[in-house]
């Protein structure tokens, strides 16, 4: 026994930031970004945390199902950006839905979400909730140095979130982490204590191998995803969509190509929404539900990679 989903739910703020916004301050373009990565524009929050962005897609999840804050007793929230360590965002959702039960933030960078939903699994198969609230939010923004063209060009800010009852919705899924800071490292602030004066200190940022991040991406999804479904007696047939991590639309492209799919079987969203790390693949979920194309008793594929190294995929059943 896993999970089924009963609903799902985005937000992403108001402010859209377009790469000619971003070549005002940067030595970047619109050409380039667009080329290289993929992304058009993204949404940059002003003074919305990863919380706040929470609380509305949870929202907007109850309200597509009909549910209460009330209704919910476990909420798991993937997220790197909380902007209180504690409460965090998943206890901030409880207190603002209402909701009771367990609450609790776990880290597994852009994999996160898909991590949260085989916890939320574990909880089913022990009888010990009833209904889910699985998120992934993120204030990308918070985090980036913005003086870093190789990185603060690719991500964005949002939040995307599913409602979860107990069903056999999980078919497969595999999750491995490659512990390392070598392609991946994002910083926290250096702290200074009567006791310890460091010699080195830093604001949050983001350190990434862009080419080796590609390599990484690239390959787990072309290994993965195919391992997965002959595990499961499954092929490409079989697939209605795969809802993959938006991080670079030639990550994607190069998936479609290697696992001989159909390019209308992934669904993109980066030219719009750049890469929301544990978000991308709940918001472009939500997104796929609400244009009424998930059928109920299809299944498809979510895959996502990140910091850590993290890697996830599972295929489910709408
Ligand atoms: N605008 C203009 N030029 C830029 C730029 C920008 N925003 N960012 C980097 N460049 C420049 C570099 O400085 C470099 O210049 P140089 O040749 O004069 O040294 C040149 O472009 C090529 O840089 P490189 O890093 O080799 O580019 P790339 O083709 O690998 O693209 C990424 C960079 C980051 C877009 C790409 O590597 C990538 O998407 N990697 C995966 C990232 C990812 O998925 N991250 C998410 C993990 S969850």
């Amino acid at each position: 026994m896993s999970f089924r989903f009963v609903s799902t739910g985005s937000y992403v703020p108001e402010n859209v930031v377009t790469n000619d916004d971003l070549a005002q301050f940067l030595d970047t373009s619109d050409e380039w970004i667009t080329q290289r990565v993929g992304i058009k524009e993204r949404h940059i929050s002003q003074g919305e945390s990863a919380a706040d962005m929470a609380i509305r897609a949870a929202q907007n999840a109850l309200d597509a199902a009909g549910l209460k804050g009330e209704d919910i007793d476990l909420i798991i929230a993937a997220t790197l950006t909380a902007d209180h360590r504690c409460p965090g965002v998943a206890a901030t959702v409880q207190n603002a839905i209402g909701a009771h039960g367990i609450a609790f933030d776990m880290s597994a960078a852009c994999s996160g979400f898909i991590f949260a939903l085989e916890t939320a699994a574990g909880y089913f198969e022990r009888n010990t909730c009833t209904r889910a609230l699985v998120i992934g939010a993120e204030q990308m923004s918070r985090i980036l140095d913005w003086t870093d063209r190789g990185t603060c060009v690719i991500f964005g800010d949002g939040a995307g979130a599913a409602i979860l009852e107990k069903g056999d919705n999980l078919i497969a899924s595999k999750l491995f982490t490659r512990g390392g800071n070598e392609v991946i490292d994002i910083f926290d602030v250096t702290v200074e204590t009567p006791f310890y004066h460091p010699e080195e200190k830093w604001m949050p940022h983001v350190f990434m191998n862009g080419q080796e991040t590609f390599k990484f991406a690239v390959n787990t999804i072309t290994t993965d995803i195919p391992a997965l479904l002959e595990e499961a007696g499954l092929t490409d047939d079989d697939i209605s969509y795969y809802v993959l991590h938006q991080a670079n639309v030639r990550i994607l492209q190069f998936a479609v190509k290697r696992l001989k799919s159909n390019p209308d079987k992934f669904p993109m969203n980066i030219d719009r929404i750049g890469n929301t790390s544990a978000a991308s693949v709940p918001i472009l979920l939500d997104e796929l539900n609400r244009a009424g194309k998930l059928e109920r008793g299809k299944l498809f594929v979510l895959s996502a990679f990140g910091g850590g190294l993290t890697g996830a995929t599972a295929v489910v059943r709408w």
